[in-house]
């Protein structure tokens, strides 16, 4: 019988020697001389490849020696302490089989690559030491998320995909449709008649879950999403996609403190995790991608986050001496700039603003007895800016009615929602985590485009 294959993660923690192990994976490099050729081989399951030594006594060493970059292979040998620095053990081989040899256009050669052409190539990419390392963790991260919320009795709600409904009012959706855009049917006054498309009415795809998951919290009390969504916003910056990941927990009997307090055990929770679950490929991204990280989150961890009002921050703001690129006053949305000097310089650490006044947040904040601001609260971090955006919502029917007027929004399109008000209505708060963001904010990886394994942004869905 066949020994079972070992990962390489695993067979780099066995105590030598080890008769008879058998390994599968790719290969990072090949270095051939006369007598022996070294081999490193990566399956992903961990940062560090295992080096394999293969000498001319090997069957098939002519071809081994022109083994290329990239090819696949399977090994069987000895693990043995390995003579030499740089390793612990090594695989002394008895058989290498080449299962795919890569061919010398391989674009991936021992040489480092530039981010920006590895986008290029985002189906090998994954093959790279630093694309490796983000999506093991991006995929911890992603359990935690549930080991968080599971641990706390709040239920996973799959909410839809696809919607008749703006969640944020925004009107940055993307359109879903089967009509024949060359053609499709209209009306006498050339207006595209949707009731013949597939839904029969517009629909679109998601910009967010809240609505639905606030039905589901006015029953389970304690829900989360945790999906894809959508924004058809067209910013070509390093923190927005088209498609991105967004974790939705919505909670009934909280208010915006609560929510805030929840929000921090989260995050703190998930950097927890990654520094005990992901330490080999964190001292990667604190040692190549960005110096200093694993103290920063350290850092974190171990300190209250700042809260503040909006006012508060736009005195701060105007009172800094700076001169931001666009001008802070009561009233205006905080800018990228702001946001940064606010976390980064100011506070040095994660810092939640709330009560944001109401013209600059969505139709469903609960509006504050000031009547000039919301409930809102957005956490900004230093790198990132924006991770969070949340409030309380409005749970009065009529105050709601009128922000959904107000918003130019047609009540006729949230009447379930407003159900939701009608019939028990209850106080309830929630937030939105972009999960691409979190994971930069974990790496220290910059452009939003190197987190998500095939990025959507406008004018590039490849792959
Ligand atoms: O602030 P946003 O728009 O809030 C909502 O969607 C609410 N419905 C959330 C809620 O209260 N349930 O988005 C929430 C978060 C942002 O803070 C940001 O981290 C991320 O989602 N985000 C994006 N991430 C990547 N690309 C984009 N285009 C993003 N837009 C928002
Ligand atoms: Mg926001």
């Amino acid at each position: 019988m066949q020994t079972p294959r070992t990962k390489i993660s695993e067979a780099l923690t066995l105590d030598p020697p080890r008769a008879d192990l058998r390994v599968k994976g790719w290969v990072r490099s090949a270095r051939a001389s006369k007598n022996v050729v070294f081999i490193q081989i990566n399956d992903g399951s961990s940062f560090s490849s295992l080096q394999i030594v293969v000498d001319k006594a090997i069957e098939n060493f002519e071809a081994i020696k022109h083994l290329t970059t990239g090819s696949a292979v399977e090994v069987v040998g000895a693990l043995i302490e390995s003579p030499a620095k740089g390793q612990r053990v090594e695989l002394k081989a008895t058989s290498v089989k080449i299962v795919g040899k890569a061919d010398d256009k391989y674009p991936l050669q021992k040489k480092r690559h530039g981010f920006e052409f590895l986008r290029s190539i985002a189906h090998l990419r994954v093959r790279t030491n630093t694309f490796g390392a983000v999506f093991r963790v991006r995929s911890v991260l992603a359990q935690e998320i549930h080991n968080f919320f599971q641990a706390r009795g709040f239920v996973y709600v799959h909410t839809p995909i696809i919607t008749a409904s703006d969640a944020e009012g925004a009107g940055e959706m993307f359109r879903v449709s089967t009509l024949d855009p060359r053609d499709p049917p209209r009306d006498d006054k050339g207006a595209i008649v949707y009731d013949q498309d597939f839904f029969a009415r517009p629909t679109f795809l998601t910009v967010s879950g809240q609505l639905n998951g606030e039905a589901f919290a006015l029953g389970l009390s304690d829900i989360y999403t945790f999906g894809p969504t959508f924004r058809a916003e067209n910013s070509n910056t390093t923190r927005h996609a088209a498609e991105f990941w967004m974790i939705e927990p919505e909670m009934a009997w909280y208010d915006l403190e609560d929510n805030c307090d929840l929000a921090e055990a989260f995050v703190k929770h998930l950097l927890k995790a990654a520094l005990e679950r992901c330490a080999e490929d964190l001292e990667f991204f604190n040692k190549r991608i960005d110096k200093g990280l694993i103290q920063r989150l350290e850092h974190v961890l171990n300190s209250g986050f700042e809260r503040m009002s909006y006012r508060e921050a736009v005195d701060k703001l105007a009172g800094s001496g700076r001169s931001f690129e666009y001008p802070v006053h009561f009233g205006a949305n905080l800018q990228a700039e702001h946001e940064r000097y606010l976390t980064e310089e100011l506070v040095g650490r994660p810092t939640f603003v709330v009560d944001y006044p109401k013209e600059i947040k969505a139709f469903y904040m609960r509006r504050n007895d000031d009547d000039r601001t919301v409930a809102a609260m957005d956490l900004l971090v230093p790198k990132i800016g924006e991770l969070i955006g949340g409030s309380q919502r409005e749970e009065r029917l009529e105050v709601l009615e009128r922000t959904i007027t107000e918003a130019g929004l047609d009540l006729e399109h949230y009447q379930w929602y407003l159900d939701t008000r009608r019939y028990g209505t209850a106080p309830h708060a929630g937030f939105g985590l972009g999960f691409e963001r979190l994971v930069m904010y974990v790496t220290g990886m910059e452009n939003i485009r190197d987190v998500i394994p095939f990025p959507r942004t406008p004018r590039h869905c490849d792959f």
